[in-house]
């Protein structure tokens, strides 16, 4: 019989032991309900980070984040249920083209997502440029959009009753260093995606400088982890690792990057956006059950009009003009060449410098803000030609931004190797 109590707690794992299923439900339970303290709970949560967690005691962690609320349930919906997560990325837009294509496709995608913090976007916060478009959808209403065979696509914003242990736990997280702990990201992941609802998930997992993780390893180690939670509490998950060296497609910053999606879901788009799209698409399709390829739903139009269905019944109007920033500068290019290197990271921090995202939770976003790159690597430039350029509505944020891009990126004389944007793919 093993101790239930805070201080036993921390230090059983503080020695490198393992937690019962009764002090893990206990701690998570007692933290939300406020009896555990937060600095009981940052102790414990420095002490998982050093001495990490065995598949069964994460997996009881899940449980009992998810526990700690409401878990949704779609299994009366006619249509098979499948959501996406993405770990965050520079311009990584996928899921607005790619929550319609799925829905055209036959399933069902109930996804609350979030809004941005730091250098990555968030999709709520690109959703939002869109005139009209409200982010949050009451339960009932969710499930009556869901069950409409010409929408199917839910993207909206968490209510406070999913996972609220996690909620708390990841605010305290992000103050005491204690964000980087594998089996900490997996359940907290994991905890929303499973409370969600969905009955299949694909799960795209960044590797690179613009990403969260950013070697091959430490990104195989988080996708099998969230993996083996999926699959062990009913959910068919399977993740990719996908590049994240140089940002996706040739914008960045909200109202671009819707702009940039409906330029996909019209059929044009860069080449990577179109290209992780359809694999993304296609994973899901499969984890669903259908046998369908979303490229043909992508050409025929068919996933256009789940957008503009989707979007309306939100709210928006897809055809009023998106937010454009005030003001613009242009980084152009200072010599020949062919540009070898632009890096994710650099762009992720300037665009947010822009005024594309938020420092602390609740601070407004600027819709308009962001970078558009007209050259990608292994793009020739000539001298004076742009390459990249800057919006923001505050006109004194250009110096941080462009003291971000300063060597962030090369211009060459031979084209670089094309790495490959899918990198692994992890299932069960
Ligand atoms: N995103 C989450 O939702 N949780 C984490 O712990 C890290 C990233």
């Amino acid at each position: 019989m093993t101790a239930v109590d805070a201080v036993s707690i921390i230090t059983t794992k503080r020695d490198g032991g393992e937690l019962s299923d009764a002090q893990i439900d206990w701690v998570v339970d007692g933290f939300t309900k406020g009896a555990v303290a937060d600095e009981q709970m940052a102790a414990l949560a420095m002490a998982i980070v050093w001495r990490g967690m065995t598949r069964r005691e994460t997996a009881r962690w899940t449980n009992a984040m998810i526990a700690s609320g409401r878990r949704m349930d779609f299994t009366d919906l006619p249509r098979p249920t499948v959501d996406k997560h993405s770990t965050g990325g520079v311009g990584d837009k996928i899921t607005l083209p790619l929550a319609p294509l799925v829905a055209a496709c036959g399933a069902v995608v109930p996804q609350l997502s979030g809004r941005g913090l730091g250098h990555t976007g968030g999709t709520l916060d690109k959703l939002e440029a869109i005139p009209g478009w409200r982010a949050d959808v009451p339960v009932a209403r969710m499930r009556e959009i869901l069950s409409d065979p010409g929408i199917g696509a839910v993207v909206c914003a968490a209510g406070a009753d999913l996972a609220p242990a996690d909620k708390r736990l990841y605010a305290l997280r992000d103050v005491t260093g204690t964000v980087e702990s594998i089996p900490l990201i997996a359940s907290s992941i994991m905890s929303k995606k499973i409370a969600e609802g969905t009955a299949a998930l694909v799960l795209d997992v960044k590797v690179g400088s613009g990403a969260f993780l950013k070697t091959l390893d430490g990104a195989r180690e988080l996708a099998t982890a969230m993996v083996e939670l999926g699959t062990d509490a009913g959910v068919r998950t399977v993740a990719l690792l996908t590049a994240m060296d140089t940002p996706l497609g040739r914008t960045a910053g909200n109202a671009l990057e819707v702009a940039e999606s409906v330029e996909v879901l019209a059929g044009g788009g860069p080449a990577d956006i179109v290209e992780l799209t359809l694999t993304l698409a296609r994973e899901m399709v499969a984890q669903a059950g259908l046998d369908i390829d979303p490229a043909d739903a992508l050409a025929d139009g068919r996933a256009m009009d789940h957008w503009r269905a989707m979007i309306q019944a939100q709210g928006g109007d897809p055809d009023a003009p998106l937010p454009r920033a005030k003001h613009t500068e242009i980084i152009r290019a200072e010599r020949d060449g062919v540009l070898t290197r632009l890096d994710a990271m650099a762009v992720g921090i300037a665009t947010w410098r822009l005024g594309a995202g938020r420092a602390r939770q609740g601070d407004p976003v600027q819709f308009g803000a962001g970078i558009e790159m007209h050259a990608k690597p292994g793009d020739s430039v000539t001298t004076g030609e742009p390459l990249l350029t800057l919006h923001t509505d505050t006109p004194e944020a250009f110096s941080g931004a462009l003291a971000a891009l300063e060597n962030s990126f090369t211009i060459g004389t031979a084209p670089p190797p094309q790495p490959p944007l899918i990198l692994d793919r992890i299932a069960p």
